[in-house]
C-alpha cells in the first residue's frame, strides 16, 4: 500500500468512525447534507482556511504496521478515547492522537505488564485481546491521527452545518489557572529538554501541549507518589524534577501548557 492511499484510508476511516460514534449530533446532520446536495457537487465545502493541525507523528523507519488493522482495533479504544483519539470526559480519558509511535507502544506494553496501573484498560490489554503484533498496528494508527486545535476561519457563505461540523472537530485545552509567564520560565528550564520546546514531545516522551490539564495533573500526582515512574534512570525518585518543584510552580506549568494549543 502506498503512503498516499494509507493517508486517504485513515481519513475515510476516521470519518466513518466519527459518523458511527458521533451519536445523533454528529451523525444526523451529515445525512441531511447528503440528501440536500445534488450528487454531482462536492458533498461538503471546506472552510476557506482550514484549522491548523497538530502534526501526527512520523513512523520510525522499518516499522511494518497494518494501518487498516489499526483502524479496526481503534473501534475498541474509541469507546473511551473517542474515534479520533481525542480523549474525553474532560481528561478522564487522555487524548492519544498524535502521541509518538514509540511512546504509545511503550505505554501499551507497560499496561499489559501492569508496570503502569490502568484499571479501566486492564481487560483491553490482556494478551488475548491485544497481542504484541496488534500493539504495533494500533500504535502506528493512533500516532498518525491529527487533531485540529484552532478554530477554522470561515468564508461568508458556509452554512451553519458546515461550520458546526468543522467546529466539532476542533480540540482545545481550556485555560488552566496559574501564572502563565512564570510557568513558561520553569517549563523551559526544567521540562523542555525532554518534552520539546513547544511541549510537542519527542519519541519516548509524551507531548504535554494539547493534553487535558486534569489528566496531566493526575499523572504528576502519580509520579510524585511513585505510583508511576517518570525517569527510570533515576535511583532516588525523590530527586525527580516533579518532586522538587513546589505545587504552585507545577500549577503555573499547567497554566502555561494549556496556552500552547491556542
Ligand atoms: C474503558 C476505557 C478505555 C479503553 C477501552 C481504552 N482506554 Fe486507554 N486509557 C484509559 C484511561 C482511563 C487512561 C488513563 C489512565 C491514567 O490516568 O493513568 C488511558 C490511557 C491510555 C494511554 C496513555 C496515554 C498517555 O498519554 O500516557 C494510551 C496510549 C492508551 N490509553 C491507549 C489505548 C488504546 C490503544 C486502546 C485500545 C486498544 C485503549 N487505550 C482503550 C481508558 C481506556
Ligand atoms: C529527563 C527527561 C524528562 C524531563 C526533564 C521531564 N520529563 Fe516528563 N516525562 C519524561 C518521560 C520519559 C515520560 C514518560 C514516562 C513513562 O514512560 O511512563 C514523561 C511523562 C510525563 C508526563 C505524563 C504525560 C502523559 O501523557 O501521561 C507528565 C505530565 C510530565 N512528564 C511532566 C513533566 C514536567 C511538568 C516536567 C518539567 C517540570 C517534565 N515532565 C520533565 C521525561 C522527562
Amino acid at each position: 500500500m502506498n503512503k498516499r492511499y494509507k493517508k486517504i484510508s485513515i481519513l475515510a476511516g476516521c470519518l466513518a468512525l466519527a459518523i458511527s460514534f458521533g451519536g445523533p449530533a454528529a451523525g444526523k446532520p451529515l445525512k441531511k447534507a447528503k440528501a440536500a446536495v445534488p450528487a454531482a457537487s462536492a458533498p461538503v465545502a471546506a472552510p476557506s482556511v482550514p484549522a491548523p493541525e497538530t502534526a501526527g507523528s512520523t513512523l520510525p523507519a522499518g516499522i511494518k504496521a497494518d494501518l487498516e488493522a489499526g483502524q479496526q482495533i481503534n473501534g475498541v479504544c474509541a469507546a473511551c478515547h473517542g474515534p479520533l483519539g481525542q480523549g474525553g470526559k474532560k481528561g478522564e480519558y487522555p487524548r492519544i492522537a498524535g502521541l509518538s509511535f514509540e511512546y504509545i507502544q511503550e505505554q501499551l506494553h507497560k499496561f499489559k505488564a501492569r508496570k503502569r496501573i490502568n484499571i479501566p484498560m486492564f481487560p483491553y490489554t490482556e494478551e488475548r485481546e491485544l497481542p504484541d503484533s496488534d500493539i504495533v498496528h494500533i500504535a502506528a494508527y493512533i500516532s498518525q491521527l491529527k487533531l485540529e486545535t484552532a478554530m477554522p476561519v470561515f468564508r461568508e457563505n458556509e452554512d451553519a452545518l458546515v461550520r458546526l461540523q468543522a467546529m466539532e472537530k476542533v480540540f482545545n485545552v481550556p485555560r488552566a489557572e496559574g501564572d502563565v509567564e512564570a510557568g513558561a520560565k520553569t517549563y523551559k528550564s526544567e521540562c523542555a529538554f525532554c518534552h520539546g520546546a513547544e511541549g510537542q514531545g519527542k519519541k519516548g516522551r509524551p507531548m504535554l501541549a494539547g493534553q487535558y490539564t486534569r489528566y496531566l495533573n493526575r499523572q504528576i500526582g502519580l509520579f510524585i507518589k511513585g505510583e508511576r515512574i517518570h525517569d527510570e534512570d533515576l535511583k532516588d525518585r525523590t530527586q525527580d524534577v516533579l518532586n522538587q518543584l513546589k505545587p504552585e510552580e507545577l500549577q503555573n506549568i499547567l497554566a502555561y501548557l494549556s496556552t500552547l494549543d491556542d
